[in-house]
């Protein structure tokens, strides 16, 4: 595991198992996913130049990891920011609570699977970016 210089957030290389019939990874807490899932999704098929994501989430824990194609990860705390290129199923990256992240740069064949601590929660969003910024603010005083 790796901790980035943004707060909460880490890089974790995942343990492939492979053999001549090919490759698997697997996820779970003794491979160091630190919570239980209770959601998945992922995003696909997503056109040329789009960006997702610009969000923050109040109460979220996630672990992502692009498992075909590429996607950088943008995260950001308030203070410190970061981006990662996620380009191989063995690279995870822990996204905690209180990080504004977008997701830029999708590879044609780009499948961005999410596991996520809680289940799909509208009001847990914070969608403006600015009044991210101010209650990260207020919490560093
Ligand atoms: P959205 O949060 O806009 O995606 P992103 O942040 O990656 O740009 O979600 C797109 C749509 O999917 C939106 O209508 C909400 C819905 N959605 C769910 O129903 N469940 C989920 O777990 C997620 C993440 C999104």
């Amino acid at each position: 595991m790796t901790d980035l210089p943004v707060k909460g957030c880490r890089t974790i290389e995942l343990q492939v198992m492979g053999d001549d019939r090919g490759s698997l990874i697997a996820i779970e807490s003794a491979t160091g996913l630190p919570f239980s899932i209770a959601r998945a999704y992922f995003i696909f098929a997503t056109r040329a130049g789009v960006a997702r994501g610009f969000h923050a989430h109040r109460n979220l824990r996630q672990w992502a990891v692009c498992v075909s194609g590429a996607c950088s990860v943008l995260v950001e705390d308030g203070g410190n920011c970061c981006t990662v290129r996620l380009d191989r199923p063995s690279l995870a990256l822990e996204i905690g609570p209180m990080i504004w992240r977008e997701m830029h740069d999708f590879t044609d064949d780009a499948v961005l699977l999410v596991l996520a601590d809680k289940p799909y929660t509208p009001d847990d969003y914070i969608r403006e970016r600015d009044a991210f910024f101010t209650m990260t603010t207020a919490n560093s005083k």
